[in-house]
């Protein structure tokens, strides 16, 4: 799979000082463009950022707004599960019904959807006012 051969290879840059756990993500948009993640550590630990979260950042800023395929990989004891939080991220700019591969750097690997993830997402719908 190209895209997680891309996380695997941006995860060798995660900045992990503090956990020594590095993660990479990768994703592709509707165009075709991929783009790549680490997560970013800092002394101060909540500042930190995750690889999912990097590269969905780095897309936003290219002007690109659709994932279609998302891959994450860690070295792990089972493939890795992204955070609460990167689910949300993920969910803003995916469908329900797009893949999410996750790896372990062992080559185990778990293909879910964006909705299995998170089930239930609160969505940009959810905030009209006097529907419900
Ligand atoms: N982490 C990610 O970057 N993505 C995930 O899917 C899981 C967790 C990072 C955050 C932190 O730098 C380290 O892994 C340990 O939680």
């Amino acid at each position: 799979m190209p895209l997680l051969d891309d996380a695997a290879r941006v995860r060798e840059n995660a900045y992990a000082p503090y956990s020594d756990f590095k993660v990479g993500a990768a994703l592709r948009t509707a165009s075709g463009k991929v783009y790549v993640g680490v997560n970013v550590e800092n002394a101060a630990y909540p500042e930190g950022t995750c690889a999912e979260a990097g590269a969905i950042a780095a897309m936003i800023a290219d002007g690109e707004l659709e994932i279609v395929e998302l891959a994450v990989i860690a070295d792990a004891p089972r493939p890795v599960a992204p955070c609460g939080g990167c689910r949300q991220k993920i969910a803003e700019f995916a469908a329900p019904e797009t893949e999410v591969t996750m790896a372990t750097t062992r080559g185990e690997r778990k293909t879910v959807t964006v909705a299995e993830l998170l089930p239930g997402a609160f969505e940009s719908g959810d905030m009209e006012h006097g529907k419900g």
